[in-house]
């Protein structure tokens, strides 16, 4: 479909252009020092010790789960609401995934409280997400945590370079919980196609991530192209999640700025607050959070009445619009009874467009069309 305005659009520029074709120009385009660069600052940007590029997010929560030694027998904690691959991730390793519910109508991150009810005795761990690009309320979960011994996983799909206050400190979200885990693919605030990226600031899960990360292999194909190394041993039941140099070249440009780009993101969602603030239909999340920290992804409302009908005059009017997400324990796979949650209209969530390039005249009849129906 030819959509007038489109639901996400990346920021891609000649710079971007030339980062690839220089790659290509170098003939060497599997991890190497394009990579090692990409790697080194984003770790300085987050200010973590360790950051390893993968293929994309749901990888890096794969090898996340591993590095935990999360195992079939073992439970860990997921939201439900959240995309499927949060989930999928603890499926792949045998363990069960349990579900926990959002905090409120307002707050659709997942909820401190909802977290302990599920705690069993065969819970490991946490997978936390900054759903939207908000934070959750990690000064409590990380408390429900400690009391329970549990490991903390973020997904910080949304939520590149944000951050949230833990005891009145400023901390950048994927650095709090043990491992963070985050995407980079084409709808996300910073883009290299596909890809992703896995931190700690744990040497020993660094250790493992690495193996991980490349068929458990102790020296990688670089390596033994520098001459630093001239073979290697299998160590660990590894996997092929290396990311390339391409996408790490895409990578490094759009690190520059991501910065710029979330802050933009930010305006915008304030302007769709301004918009909407009183259609008295609309639920508009997050709208009380400190804005400033967050890195508004994707921009959900929440409608009690006409859904369908508003999500039907947004499409005839060439608004592309999505939902994030539907439940994942009402989807066939994960389905055991349904998941009856406590926020109210969860169901009717409709997601606008929002990316940087969008401007505030198109903001603006989108929302007219919102208020008229
Ligand atoms: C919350 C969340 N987690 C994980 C992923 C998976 O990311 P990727 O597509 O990079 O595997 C996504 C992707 O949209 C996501 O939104």
């Amino acid at each position: 479909m030819d959509w007038k305005i489109t639901l996400s659009e990346p920021d891609i520029t000649k710079a971007e252009l030339k980062a690839v074709t220089d790659v290509v120009k170098s003939k060497w385009f599997t991890m190497g020092a394009v990579t090692i660069e990409f790697e080194k600052k984003f770790s300085e940007m987050l200010g973590v010790k360790h950051a390893f590029a993968v293929t994309n997010c749901t990888a890096a929560l794969h090898i996340a789960n591993l590095a935990l030694n999360i195992q079939a027998g073992d439970e860990v904690i997921v939201p439900a609401l959240t995309f499927v691959a949060t989930a999928n991730a603890v499926k792949y390793t045998g363990a069960e995934v349990v579900f926990a519910d959002s905090v409120s109508g307002t707050d659709l991150t997942v909820s401190a409280e909802s977290i302990e009810k599920a705690i069993t005795k065969n819970t490991k761990a946490i997978t936390i997400v900054h759903y939207a690009g908000f934070p959750c309320e990690m000064e409590k979960i990380m408390k429900v945590a400690k009391k329970h011994n549990l490991f903390v996983i973020e997904d910080c799909a949304h939520s590149s370079f944000g951050k949230c206050r833990i005891k009145n400190k400023i901390v950048s979200l994927g650095t709090i919980g043990d491992i963070g885990c985050f995407s980079f693919f084409s709808n996300k605030n910073m883009t290299t196609g596909e890809g992703g990226m896995i931190v700690t600031d744990n040497d020993m899960l660094a250790e493992k991530i690495k193996l991980l990360r490349s068929h458990g292999m102790t020296t990688l194909t670089y390596d033994r192209h520098k001459g630093h190394q001239s073979g290697y041993d299998v160590v660990a039941l590894g996997y092929n999640y290396r990311i390339d140099e391409i996408r790490s070249a895409l990578g490094i440009v759009q690190l520059s700025k991501v910065i710029k780009n979330n802050a933009k993101r930010r305006e915008l969602y304030k302007y769709y607050y301004i918009c909407l603030k009183n259609n008295k239909n609309v639920i508009f999340p997050f709208a009380d959070f400190e804005i400033e920290l967050s890195t508004p992804h994707i921009m959900p409302i929440i409608v009690k009445e006409r859904c369908n009908e508003i999500k039907s005059a947004l499409k005839n009017s060439g608004v592309q619009t999505s939902k994030h997400y539907d439940l994942i324990p009402n989807f066939t796979l994960y389905r055991k009874s349904r998941f009856a949650s406590k926020v109210k209209y969860i169901d009717n969530i409709i997601t606008l467009p929002l990316y940087p390039q969008l401007s505030k005249k198109n903001i603006k009849f989108i929302c007219g069309i919102i208020n008229d129906n």
